[in-house]
């Protein structure tokens, strides 16, 4: 490290941010280099934000900053300075209910081993709001930026198909 990211003491400098957290508002002291997948799981304790690859190629910790999807481990928590941020946790209703993504990846045994899901999920939401009546080959494009090692893609799609259909309803 160099000196010139030391404080007095000979400690890493920090840096104060404030972030607004699936609605919650967060203020805290971080340094320059803290991922914003590392604070969000471990200064806000939202470990829905998984971290796999960790080089933006894996998408398990992809959440919404100010709408838009980003890969969490690609971008520092200083950046989210002023930002809002929504993650899997912030989809579920306040009576505990599951939003229908959540639901539709429940009912269609769209998981394995669950790691991926989150990100999935999220990316997900991306895309039904961009388009909420996707086909089948715009499903597998819009999420080609994740990756799931265990269920062979199939059931995601139908999640997302049924997701599609749910929100429709609504
Ligand atoms: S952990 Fe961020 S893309 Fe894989
Ligand atoms: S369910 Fe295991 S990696 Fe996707």
């Amino acid at each position: 490290m160099s000196t010139d990211s030391m404080n007095e003491e000979g400690g890493p400098t920090t840096t104060e941010i404030t972030v607004t957290v699936n609605g919650t508002q967060v203020t805290a002291d971080v340094e320059p280099r803290l991922k914003l997948s590392d604070f969000l799981r471990y200064h806000c304790d939202l470990r829905g934000v998984r971290v796999g690859c960790e080089h933006g190629v894996c998408g398990a910790c992809t959440v919404e900053q100010d709408g838009a999807s980003i890969k969490s481990c690609l971008s520092y928590a200083v950046q989210a300075d002023g930002a809002k941020i929504e993650t899997v946790e912030g989809l579920t209703n306040d009576d505990g209910s599951l939003h229908p993504i959540q639901e539709a990846f429940h009912e269609s045994h769209a998981l394995q081993c669950g790691f991926c899901t989150s990100g999935f999920v999220m990316a997900t939401k991306e895309l039904l709001e961009e388009n909420p009546s996707p086909t089948r080959e715009e499903i597998e494009t819009g999420l080609e930026d994740n990756i799931c090692r265990c269920t062979g893609y199939q059931n995601i799609y139908k999640a997302v198909e049924s997701a599609a259909a749910k929100m429709e309803d609504d």
